[in-house]
């Protein structure tokens, strides 16, 4: 269904994929997967004119709202202002009905624009060449450009469009606005505005449109209207067999989250963006566009990766990863993180997870720094919920929530989720209470950030506190076990969401004391060296007492050890469960088929896990383990493994290199890559996966570049997968920007860096100024 090969220019192979045949039947896939973006706001790709099943969204991010006193806070479904409604002599356009040619969808991942075309022809015979254009601007993150072009090629035709801003939308039935005010003005501009229900934001809508008829500008008289929640604009004209009708709408968006609104009231924000419409609207689809594209092209600069491959999909699939992951990032707001879908759906409520540090986080860290540390200050802000959520379940220092949403929010994790197929009930989600393991995850982030970028302003204002509060809330949490004279971590979910309520997670064991080694480093380190420093923070967080705790507690934390058959337990009972023919499930098309045959009550009492857990210790804590273990480990739970989650294929490709397994690598960093961008149609419908799609980077860079930060230092391995002959990427280490080059057989790295720059490469270390060579 999806085309991997349309080539529109030669500057633009493997920079498109397309859908090559409308099928109202799977519409999800493709809003998700084509949706547009640029880290401000993220609109789903629901075709123009509407088809039952489509889900319009826009969000934008950090405008969180919760609906009600039972739900938790999410990203609102703002106006839309894509919907056409398109009439061919008096009746209503739809691919549904009458037939269609040359039909395509094309994201060209280069431009960031979302191109349509096809002929239909109506049930009346009249055969019609439509083309419909769309991009969010990346120069002007405000705006969103539109062009239509209609020709109708075997006769005249009266053609209308009724378009407008559409507030009649909901969060799946979730209205999240306050309904305000609507107005045109000189029978042009349209505003809305919105004012979310419980976090009081105000958005206010604009759009506007024009006209050409073969190319000079009409002016058409608009049938004006103004209802409930909606403001639309009816235009009609006829045109004759050959001539092309084109629309232009310009549509603008901003709230009252923008910093530059900040304590400024509604009127000015209003007046500003009303000034901004105009402005877009005189400069035109084809002239924004133009800059959009300017801005995009500087984005492949900073990015350049490239994949030298008889596989072309492989290269398509990297920057797929890329385009998504500037689309979904709001790097221009520290307040705001990543959702787990980013801006592409409704799924997970735009909460951000532990998806971000440890999946999308790297890539920042080693190409956009500057990014990292937004990412970053965003869970300093959260650190107030953290602290809230510890007290509240009787510890100390700062518990990171499951599911964050807005900073200060605290824990955000809905409680209830998916049918429990043996008792009808809805199943309890346990996450936001005892899936812990994201303090620890945050903690690392931090660690990594400050190891390879050297960032100490960072550390001062942010990272030492968040490090310090993070141990102490471990420290209130181990559990002292008097029979076995060890401290355990009882009663949590680890990585693997298939085993609840277990007790010493390795992953969430090793991953609490690695926390409070961490804080215990650098307490001695700042005592000896910058003691004014820990004076403030002593004060602020009490940490006289709590070096003394962590100190105590650290030595006697239980941490699973591989036993005799050089598995690590996953927790205390994992190896004791049932063990049952996966084989049907391993096979599986869909995710999750486990749950038509078992309850997840059920599925926690079999030796079955949904993603990596002890694999994820391996990659986040490699150097803790020999690589016997991770190989034993390896063949021991991935036959256990379904994969259920989309984090999971891409950790086991980088173990799997790890080890050695080049082709098997490769092989899970294929799967990996099709999760989003691959055939099974329903795979996206709630949204894109962003902790897979920093995950396709991790495969490329951490997998077959073999980058890690260990011990404060950069470590490469390179190998290549047989079908490659080489690769490139962009690495930032300590504030240089190196380009990376592999072949079979050598290693190139350049950097316009003046300082001396040293590296571990298979092992050895190796110094050098501007250019490294090195044949292996
Ligand atoms: C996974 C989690 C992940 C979440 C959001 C769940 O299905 O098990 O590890 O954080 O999805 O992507």
């Amino acid at each position: 269904m999806l085309n991997y090969n349309k080539t529109l220019t030669e500057s633009l192979k493997n920079w498109t994929f397309s859908e090559e045949k409308f099928d109202p039947l799977l519409l999800g896939k493709c809003e998700s997967i084509m949706s547009l973006g640029n880290g401000y706001m993220g609109l789903r790709s629901a075709t123009d004119e509407p088809y039952i099943g489509e889900t319009r969204n826009l969000f934008v991010n950090g405008t969180f709202n919760k609906f009600d006193e039972n739900e938790v806070t999410e990203l609102p479904n703002a106006a839309d202002v894509t919907r056409l409604d398109l009439f061919v002599d008096g009746k209503r356009f739809s691919l549904e009905q009458g037939s269609t040619q040359d039909y395509s969808r094309v994201l060209d991942l280069r431009h960031a624009e979302l191109v349509r075309s096809f002929v239909w022809e109506s049930p009346e015979g009249k055969q019609i060449r439509y083309t419909f254009r769309r991009f969010v601007s990346l120069d002007q993150v405000h705006v969103i450009g539109m062009k239509l072009e209609v020709t109708p090629l075997n006769g005249e035709i009266d053609f209308t469009v009724r378009s407008g801003i559409n507030a009649q939308l909901s969060n799946t039935g979730s209205q999240h606005f306050h309904e305000g005010e609507k107005r045109i003005f000189d029978k042009k501009y349209l505003q809305l505005l919105q004012t979310t229900t419980e976090s009081k934001v105000d958005f206010v809508m604009h759009a506007s449109h024009q006209f050409k008829l073969q190319g000079q500008a009409v002016e058409l008289m608009p049938k004006m209207d103004i209802d409930r929640r909606k403001i639309a604009m009816e235009y009609s004209c006829k045109i004759a067999s050959g001539e092309t009708l084109v629309m232009e709408k310009i549509s603008t968006v901003h709230t009252s989250r923008d910093k530059a609104f900040e304590g400024q009231g509604l009127a000015v924000m209003r007046e500003a963006a009303l000034e901004q419409l105009k402005q877009a609207d005189a400069q035109g689809y084809d002239a924004l566009f133009e800059q959009h594209k300017q801005a995009w092209s500087k984005v492949w600069e900073q990015y350049a990766i490239d994949v030298e491959t008889e596989q072309p999909f492989d290269l398509l699939a990297i920057r797929f990863a890329i385009y998504h992951l500037v689309v979904m990032t709001p790097a221009h707001d520290n307040r705001m993180g990543i959702g787990a879908k980013g801006l592409s759906g409704e799924g997970y409520k735009g909460h951000s997870f532990w998806d971000t540090e440890i999946f999308i986080l790297p890539f920042y860290i080693y190409t956009r720094p500057e990014i990292a540390r937004s990412l970053l200050e965003f869970r300093y802000l959260g650190l107030e919920g953290a602290r809230r959520k510890a007290k509240e379940n009787g510890y100390e220092g700062a518990m990171y929530p499951w599911e964050a949403a807005w900073p200060t929010d605290g824990e955000v994790t809905p409680v209830w989720g998916a049918v429990d197929i043996v008792t009808g009930l809805q199943t309890k989600i346990w996450s936001g209470f005892i899936e812990q393991h994201i303090t620890s995850d945050i903690a690392y982030a931090v660690w990594h950030y400050y190891k390879a970028t050297g960032d100490q302003d960072f550390m001062d204002r942010y990272g030492y506190e968040m490090l310090f509060d993070t141990a102490t809330f471990w420290a209130s949490r181990l559990e002292w076990d008097e029979s076995a004279s060890r401290y355990h971590i009882n009663e949590v979910i680890g990585p693997d969401e298939y085993k609840e309520h277990i007790d010493n997670n390795a992953f969430t064991n090793y991953m609490a004391h690695f926390n409070m080694e961490l804080a215990i480093q650098y307490y001695e380190e700042l005592k000896a060296t910058r003691p004014e420093l820990l004076t403030s923070l002593e004060e602020k967080l009490g940490l006289a007492a709590a070096y003394g705790v962590w100190t105590d507690k650290i030595g006697q934390i239980y941490l699973p050890a591989p036993n005799e058959n050089n598995i690590v337990p996953q927790d205390d009972t994992y190896l004791t469960l049932e063990t049952i023919d996966l084989t049907k499930y391993k096979k599986q098309k869909k995710v999750g088929s486990l749950f038509l045959d078992y309850s997840l009550d059920q599925v926690c009492k079999l030796q079955v896990s949904k993603q990596a857990d002890i694999m994820m210790l391996f990659f986040l804590l490699e150097n803790k383990f020999s690589p016997e273990v991770k190989r034993a480990n390896y063949n021991y739970y991935e036959p256990k493994t379904l994969h259920d989650s989309s984090l999971s294929l891409s950790t086991h490709s980088i173990l799997a290199g790890d080890f050695g397994d080049i082709d098997l690598a490769y092989d899970l960093f294929r799967r990996a890559t099709e999760i989003d961008l691959g055939p099974n149609m329903h795979s996206s419908d709630a949204g894109i996966h962003s902790a897979s799609i920093g995950g396709i980077w991790e495969c490329i860079v951490m997998g077959f570049a073999g980058v890690r930060m260990l011990d404060g230092h950069l470590h490469l391995n390179p190998k290549l997968p047989k079908s490659w002959t080489g690769f490139k990427f962009p690495l930032y280490w300590q504030g240089a920007r190196l380009e990376v080059h592999v072949t079979r057989d050598t290693l190139n790295i350049v950097t316009v860096s003046e300082q001396e720059l040293e590296l571990i490469i298979h092992g050895s270390t190796i110094k050098f100024h501007k250019e490294l060579n090195v044949q292996f």
